[in-house]
């Protein structure tokens, strides 16, 4: 049977690899985007399998419900939810000068956008014999990489950025744990330093490809049942186990 996925945010970089990828793998894949003349040039540059573009922007409800009505029409459920959408919020502002108002921003897709989604579509994924989904997450929100001594991740001061991935992280785990007797995998991941948009104001970009920053999010997208939930996992993070 066609495993059916949505990837937010997939119009460029990370969320487009992993649409494309999980497309190759034979998936029906709903790929999200706030724009649509932009989601339909980037849906129609994949060329495997079955890729359609799906108006989603995560931050408002009627879009995440039209949404909803859309896939549920067409398939009839949901096995895989990649949340992927981000945005980088303050950059370059010293720490005491980001304003709540650009936490706010931030917060808006990076947390909000994510709970509003998920809750959205959690009657389609409870529908899917193997529901799976995977938050993207950073390594600049691991409480752990943050609290190492010198850490060059608190250095960077990225407030908002930060504590939104710190929330998103804790998000996974309070839905894996809900969301644990439906027998959907909630994981978390982080793709490790890529060149995209999101970081093309910054001095940090990182020298992997797409494709390397895509490798954890499918490796979660596509775990078997059973397998694990509440997990956090990416290059240089391993510090959730997943049960
Ligand atoms: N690149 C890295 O090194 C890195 C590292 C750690 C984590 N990540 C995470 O990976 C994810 C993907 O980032 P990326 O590097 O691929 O960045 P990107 O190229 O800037 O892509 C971000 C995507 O999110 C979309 N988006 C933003 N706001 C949205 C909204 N309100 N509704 C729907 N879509 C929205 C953008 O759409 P538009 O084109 O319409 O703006 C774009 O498609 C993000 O969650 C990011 O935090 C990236």
């Amino acid at each position: 049977m066609t495993e059916i996925a949505l990837v937010t945010g997939a119009n460029k970089g990370l969320g487009h690899e992993i649409a494309r990828q999980l497309a190759e793998r034979g998936m029906r894949v709903y790929l999200g985007a706030r724009d649509e003349s932009r989601g339909r040039e980037a849906a129609a540059a994949i060329t495997a399998g079955d890729v359609r573009f799906l108006p989603l922007d995560v931050t408002d409800r009627e879009s995440v419900a039209a949404a909803v009505r859309l896939v549920d029409a067409e398939s009839g459920r949901l096995d895989v939810l990649v949340n992927n959408a981000g945005i980088a919020g303050e950059v370059g502002t010293e720490v005491l000068d980001i304003t709540a108002e650009q936490l706010r921003a931030t917060y808006e897709v990076n947390v909000l956008g994510v709970v509003t989604v998920t809750s959205a579509f959690v009657p389609l994924l409870r529908k899917s014999a193997n529901g799976r989904i995977v938050n993207m997450s950073s390594r600049l929100g691991s409480l752990t990489a943050l609290s190492e001594p010198d850490s060059r991740h608190r250095k960077r001061g990225a407030l908002a950025y930060s504590s939104s991935k710190a929330a998103l992280n804790v998000l996974t785990l309070l839905y894996a744990e809900a969301l644990r007797a439906d027998g959907i995998q909630v994981n978390a991941a982080t793709p490790g330093r890529v060149p995209t948009d999101i970081n093309a104001a910054t001095p940090w970009r990182g020298d992997r490809t797409a494709a390397d920053g895509a490798i954890t999010p499918i490796h979660l997208a596509t775990l078997p049942p059973g397998t694990m939930t509440g997990a956090f996992r990416g290059p240089g993070i391993d510090e959730s186990p997943g049960w």
